[in-house]
């Protein structure tokens, strides 16, 4: 299967065998992560991130860099010249000169999917506003396969805000590809979006809840989701629904033993901190498997793999 020169944008353009084969490569990745490679020496990655960003410029970064590639970019949109007015078509059409390999970051939703129709070099998506963010997603199903084996035959809870959360969308895309009970937990202004459920419901059985009270016990895989403050249209919208959800303790009594919490991070409040040193707690993990993830994305659609 050949990712070769593939623009990254959305996971509603992959189909399950690709997905599969995605989360193989990043298992191949494991000791080269460990032992470095020069498998992408002399290949150039760019980061034009326009939003900020810890985790997924970095992890890109860290992933070229261990394969034996160098990286460029920016990691805020004031140094660059887009504060001078310009546009991100223009951007990408000099960017491509300089690397062979872009991930965007943009507030705006439809930005990667423009940005690729621009650039003769692949483009990932590295969030496209409230819209999607198709490598996390990658790295979240990447965790669920290494920590359980399996994404089939799991009853799998998406919490928080679905409405702006773009990874949970991301997610919800490919999950809809697999044999799974898709279990939507959310206050009622932050349900996941329409667009999204209509994606999904016929392909899945998908039940939309209102608390982790009514889901805690029968729940395999608890992927835990920050309210977006940012994309609020008004801060008092923001007001009603803060902390209207947390998972502590005492709500995990009732999980099942072998139940895991991911969480793309950062946290705010939503998992207490007391969880971290759980047995259920998988969120620092995910980080490592990030690596792995983009290593396995940047060598395919490089042609170096896969
Ligand atoms: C997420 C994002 O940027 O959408 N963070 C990330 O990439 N790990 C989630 C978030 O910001 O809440």
């Amino acid at each position: 299967m050949k990712l070769k020169g593939r623009d990254i944008i959305s996971l509603k353009d992959f189909s399950r065998e690709e997905i599969d084969h995605v989360l193989k490569m990043a298992q191949a990745m494991e000791p080269l992560a460990e032992s470095r490679s020069n498998m992408l020496h002399g290949r150039i990655l760019a980061t034009l991130f326009f939003e900020p960003s810890t985790r997924t410029r970095l992890s890109f970064e860290s992933a070229m860099h261990r394969l034996g590639g160098t990286s460029i970019g920016f990691a805020e949109a004031g140094i660059a010249s887009v504060k001078k007015g310009e546009n991100l078509a223009d951007t990408i059409r000099v960017v491509e000169n300089y690397a062979d390999v872009i991930v965007v970051r943009h507030p705006l939703e439809g930005a990667a999917r423009l940005a690729a129709e621009f650039a003769n070099v692949p483009i990932i998506n590295g969030g496209s506003g409230a819209e999607e963010h198709p490598t996390q997603a990658l790295l979240d199903l990447y965790t669920v396969v290494k920590e359980r084996g399996t994404i089939d035959g799991l009853n799998i809870a998406l919490v928080g805000d679905l409405r702006y959360g773009r990874t949970v969308h991301s997610l919800a895309y490919a999950l809809s590809l697999y044999d799974v009970n898709l279990i939507l937990v959310s206050p009622s202004m932050l349900r996941m979006r329409r667009e999204v459920l209509d994606a999904i419901e016929e392909k899945i059985r998908v039940a939309e809840k209102a608390t982790l009270d009514e889901i805690i016990d029968d729940v395999d895989v608890l992927y835990v989701t920050r309210i977006q403050k940012e994309r609020f249209p008004e801060p008092a919208e923001y007001a009603k629904v803060r902390g209207s959800y947390q998972v502590d303790l005492k709500l995990l009594e009732r999980a099942k033993q072998s139940m895991i919490i991911l969480h793309p991070l950062p946290r705010v409040d939503e998992i207490a901190v007391e969880v971290d040193d759980t047995h259920h707690a998988r969120y620092f993990q995910q980080v490592w498997n990030g690596i792995v993830t983009r290593m396995a994305i940047l060598s395919m659609v490089l042609g170096k793999n896969g």
